[in-house]
This record gives C-alpha cells, sequence and structure tokens, in this order.
C-alpha cells in the first residue's frame, strides 16, 4: 500500500476527532509528500494569432494551494488546461513534479463549475468511475469524507447543486491526486452552501496536501482559501501575493482580510 493510501486511510478513520487528526495529519502530510511543485518556464500561449498568455513564469511549492482571479477571457482556464495536458504550451515549458507536461498527467484532477456526474450512473458509481481493485469501498470511504455517506445509492439528479460538487469532489479524492484543480468549482453554489464548500475543501485539503490551483471571480473566496493569489491580466501575473492569515479562517470579515481583498481588486 502507498504511503498516499495510508495517508487517505488514516483521515477517514479519524474522522471525528478534529485534535488528534490535526496532528497525525500534520505529521502525515509532509511524511507522504502528496503534492507535486507546479512550474511555468517562459510559457506563452496563442490561439492563431491571438496571445492568451505571454512569457509566464511561476513556481508553486508543492502543497500550495494558489488563488487566480482575472478578467473573462484573460487566460485562467488555459492556464489550468496546460498543467493538467489537457492543452500544451505555444513556446516554453511546464512541469509538474519536476517532469515536463507533454499529455494528459495521471497526478492532475480537474473540477469544473458543474459537477458533470454521468447522470445514468449512481452516485456511488460516479464516485468510483475508475472501477480499480476495492474501488466500491474506496468511492464509500470518499463519499463519507465529504459527508454523503448515505447518498450513494442516489442518482445524480436528485442531489443539490452543492452535493453534486461534493461528489465531483470525491471522484477526485479517490484517485489521490497529487495536484487538484479547480475552475470556479463553487460559483453556482448560493453563499451559504459555497461557505460551507469552503470549510470542506479547505479542511480536505490541509489533510491531504495536495497541491491547488484554484480560479475564482470571487475575492473574497480567493482570500478566505488561498495561501497566495495570483492576478492573471493580459496574459500576464499583473499581482502575486502571500495571504498570511491564519487558518481557520472564519474571520474572513477582518480588516486585514478586507485590506487584501481591495488591494487584489484593485489589479483585476
Ligand atoms: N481552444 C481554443 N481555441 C481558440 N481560442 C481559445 C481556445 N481556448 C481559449 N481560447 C481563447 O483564449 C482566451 C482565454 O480563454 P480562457 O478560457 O482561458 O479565459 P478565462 O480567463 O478562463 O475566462 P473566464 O473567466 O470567462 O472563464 C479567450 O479569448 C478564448 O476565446
Ligand atoms: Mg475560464
Amino acid at each position: 500500500m502507498s504511503s498516499t493510501v495510508l495517508a487517505f486511510d488514516r483521515v477517514t478513520n479519524l474522522r471525528g476527532d478534529r485534535t488528534a487528526e490535526a496532528g497525525v495529519l500534520a505529521g502525515e502530510r509532509s511524511a507522504a509528500r502528496v503534492g507535486e511543485a507546479i512550474r511555468f518556464e517562459g510559457v506563452r500561449k496563442s490561439f492563431g494569432d491571438r496571445e492568451v498568455l505571454r512569457t509566464l513564469d511561476l513556481d508553486i511549492p508543492a502543497g500550495q494551494l494558489v488563488a487566480i482571479v482575472g478578467r473573462s477571457g484573460g487566460g485562467k482556464t488555459t492556464l489550468l488546461r496546460l498543467v493538467s495536458g489537457l492543452a500544451l504550451p505555444s513556446h516554453g515549458r511546464v512541469l509538474v513534479g519536476g517532469r515536463e507536461v507533454n499529455g494528459l498527467q495521471p497526478s492532475v484532477r480537474l473540477l469544473f463549475q458543474d459537477s458533470r456526474l454521468l447522470p445514468w450512473q449512481r452516485v456511488i458509481r460516479n464516485v468510483g468511475i475508475q472501477r480499480r481493485p476495492n474501488w466500491r469501498e474506496t468511492a464509500e470511504e470518499a463519499l463519507a469524507h465529504v459527508g454523503l455517506a448515505d447518498r450513494a445509492r442516489d442518482w445524480p439528479a436528485v442531489l443539490s447543486g452543492g452535493q453534486k460538487q461534493r461528489v465531483a469532489l470525491a471522484r477526485a479524492l479517490v484517485s489521490h491526486p497529487r495536484v487538484l484543480l479547480l475552475d470556479e468549482p463553487f460559483a453556482a453554489l448560493d453563499a451559504l452552501t459555497r461557505t460551507e464548500m469552503h470549510e470542506l475543501f479547505s479542511r480536505i485539503w490541509q489533510e491531504h496536501g495536495f497541491t491547488t490551483i484554484l480560479i475564482t471571480h470571487d475575492v473574497a473566496e480567493a482570500v478566505a482559501l488561498a495561501d497566495r493569489v495570483l492576478v492573471l491580466r493580459d496574459g500576464q501575473i499583473a499581482l502575486d501575493i502571500p495571504i498570511d492569515l491564519p487558518r481557520p479562517r472564519q474571520s474572513v470579515g477582518s480588516a486585514e482580510a478586507a485590506r487584501l481583498q481591495a488591494h487584489i481588486l484593485g489589479k483585476v
């Protein structure tokens, strides 16, 4: 059994004992080295004459949670596609875990604004879609992890938007991603559900230790979740700032958070 799988099992077993969980998992996280570093070296991406990303140099350390904000059409989704291997740079190179990305990356998972569940498969089969050995047990564990243990037999159509996104998150988690890319996954949710998803995602990210790039239009969300916020403007990084607020960040309404949000908004 790999150390990653072991870490995941411990997480599941320790659920409910938050203090012990935090202590053990902090150790697990560094020991398991789940996250992989991401690096952009002189990356440019054009579609025909349109240059969407221009000379992007970026280092994201293993396990970091980076939020990217920027105007519509600014190249955010394109950047994620380059990390996942769904698209290749026109110039330069992208590295994940020190390896150049030249095709789909098995260690990288993407979550989108819509959950993209298969409507003709029950929840459990959507989560265990890869049908690996013991897929059913693993899928049940992942569903429990996102608080949906009792919905395994349901069809996707009867779930709420937030529940569908949690199923999509569970589906990503079963493959033990080293990098999780989120393309506005909370954008379509109501404010209360979105806050719940922030707490859930934050906890899971801290437990698992994968590297995350979160695309969002919501500057408050970026400040609430991320270690670091980038503003992408005209295909370049217009701002790159650390968010050093303590976690958990219930106090997103704090003066410091408001100052950071205003600073970021000024650069978008
Ligand atoms: N496959 C493609 N072929 C041609 N042009 C593309 C392709 N993919 C993206 N583009 C163009 O690249 C630009 C950036 O698109 P991208 O989807 O990365 O923006 P975005 O920042 O994610 O925008 P939004 O916030 O609206 O999601 C747009 O002008 C878009 O039309
Ligand atoms: Mg986009």
